[in-house]
């Protein structure tokens, strides 16, 4: 089975928990939420409204008809839906290989149940080994980058990327994270980060993950 039909398999695992109808739920950004949009468009009516984590996916939600709402609007939300780039055993996640990490973060802390969805390649013993996306205002690009040099990593500009926020994306190889809480929190005090992809403090509730034979699992 191909990585993306891992994908297709554990976005239909997750429709099973929209357990009510006219629900409000909030949508992450990737691929596998890609697929988890086509599938939720089978089941409109259990959705009522969807919090969007970018462009990306609003543009994708409005295309199948789906209401989208701000999160200014709507206070808290009940479910979080949303892929990563790699994910551990206590479902601490890198995040933002796509760049959305930003309001991906807010989403996962306005929902009352992250549920992240990934297949079996992403599954990681200690976080690190995919790059770590950190979002910065762009005049602070070179002084961030330094401290992240002197935290052990190599950062790397993404070039020609800018997020939804107009801000830029260091993405920092070579960490070996093994206190992601730590982690997360010293980078984001570095002056001009406006976030990391580190979802290690508000990691996901559960995390179902397929495997090549196209079974899921649920991590809690
Ligand atoms: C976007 C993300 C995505 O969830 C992550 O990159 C996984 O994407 P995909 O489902 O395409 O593999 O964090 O910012």
């Amino acid at each position: 089975m191909s990585n993306d039909d891992m994908k297709k398999a554990v976005a239909r695992a997750a429709l099973e928990y929209l357990d009510e109808y006219d629900m409000l739920i909030g949508m992450g950004t990737g691929s596998t939420v890609n697929h988890f949009i086509d599938l939720l468009s089978t089941v409109k009516s259990r959705v009522d409204a969807v919090v969007s984590s970018s462009e990306a996916t609003t543009a994708k939600l409005k295309a199948h008809g789906f209401h989208v709402k701000d999160l200014n609007q709507t206070g808290d939300i009940l479910l979080y839906f949303d892929g990563a780039d790699e994910c551990d055993a206590h479902n601490r996640l890198i995040k933002g290989g796509g760049g959305a990490l930003t309001r991906e973060k807010v989403l996962a802390e306005a929902a009352e149940k992250f549920i992240c969805l990934i297949d079996e390649t992403k599954r990681v013993d200690i976080l690190g080994g995919f790059p770590l996306p950190v979002e910065v205002i762009p005049m602070a690009r070179s002084l961030v980058a330094r401290k992240l040099v002197a935290l052990g990593g190599q950062p790397v500009f993404r070039q020609g990327f800018v997020t939804d926020n107009g801000n830029e994306i260091i993405d920092v190889k070579n960490l070996t994270i093994t206190d992601p809480i730590s982690l997360e929190q010293q980078i984001n005090a570095i002056s001009g980060v406006v976030s990391n992809g580190l979802f290690a403090r508000r990691g996901a509730d559960i995390t179902l993950i397929a495997d090549s034979q196209g079974q899921v699992t649920t991590q809690k």
